[in-house]
């Protein structure tokens, strides 16, 4: 990571930690940006801070408790008065690409139980539509992958299944695969895409957040950060 996108990276999660209050229930999220937002929530309250906080991935978990945040496991009626959590794209309307290190599945479940999804990006992120700048991974259940390759190959979308350093298949923290897919067409509407991914059996959950981001704080490398809200909701008539 160079140096002015690891200071993006700094500033934008520093500028989520400092909207955490004392006693708050945080979902944790996972990847760089979402570390660096956690060590800056464990230098602000290095008594725990009374916080409740959920993580999204083993390495979070171990992370938040290295840290002395207290972490504990999802339950029964859980709801977060926030998650922060980084992206590997982010559109102007807010629609993000996630899954970058895999954890897009518990990721998505608790941005889902969030009632403020904060997303912290360095500038990089900025993107025109979603699968412009990184491939979107998709979450699936092994058994299910001798018939989703052919499928998503004839759908245009060049799915490679992610490897781990040996070279094996890469698995997620739920023991499934992923496959990054890189569409042959720009995507016009991400929402349809997330909505066509989601019904073909053997995916679990796709990197697509839709709807979903409350507010995303983008860092630059001069170490100023930018706050980016989703558009309003449209008027529907009546
Ligand atoms: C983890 O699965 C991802 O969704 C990350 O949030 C995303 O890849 C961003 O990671 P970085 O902050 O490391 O770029």
């Amino acid at each position: 990571m160079s140096g002015d996108v690891a200071r993006a990276k700094g500033a934008a999660a520093l500028a989520a930690a400092t909207r955490v209050p004392r006693g708050a229930t945080v979902a944790l999220g996972t990847g760089s940006t979402a570390t660096l937002a956690i060590r800056a929530l464990a230098e602000r309250y290095p008594d725990g801070g009374g916080l409740a906080t959920v993580a999204s991935s083993r390495a979070t978990e171990k992370l938040a408790h290295d840290l002395g945040l207290p972490v504990r496991s999802l339950e029964e009626g859980d709801s977060f008065d926030l998650m922060i959590d980084g992206a590997d794209e982010v559109t102007p309307r807010l629609e993000l690409t996630k899954g970058g290190g895999g954890a897009l599945f518990r990721e998505k479940l608790l941005a889902r139980l969030a009632r403020e999804l904060v997303i912290v990006v360095d500038s990089s992120k900025l993107v025109p539509r979603v699968g412009s700048r990184v491939p979107i991974p998709v979450e699936i259940i092994p058994f299910a992958r001798p018939t989703l390759l052919p499928t998503l190959r004839a759908d245009g979308f060049g799915p490679v299944l992610r490897a781990d350093t040996q070279g094996q298949p890469f698995l997620t923290d739920n023991g499934n695969e992923v496959l990054d897919l890189t569409p042959a067409k720009p995507v016009s509407s991400a929402a349809r895409l997330e909505e066509r991914l989601r019904r073909l059996p053997g995916v679990v959950e796709s990197g697509l957040f839709v709807g979903l981001a409350s507010r995303v704080l983008v860092g630059f490398p001069d170490g100023s950060v930018q706050e980016r809200l989703p558009p309003s909701a449209a008027v529907v008539p009546t």
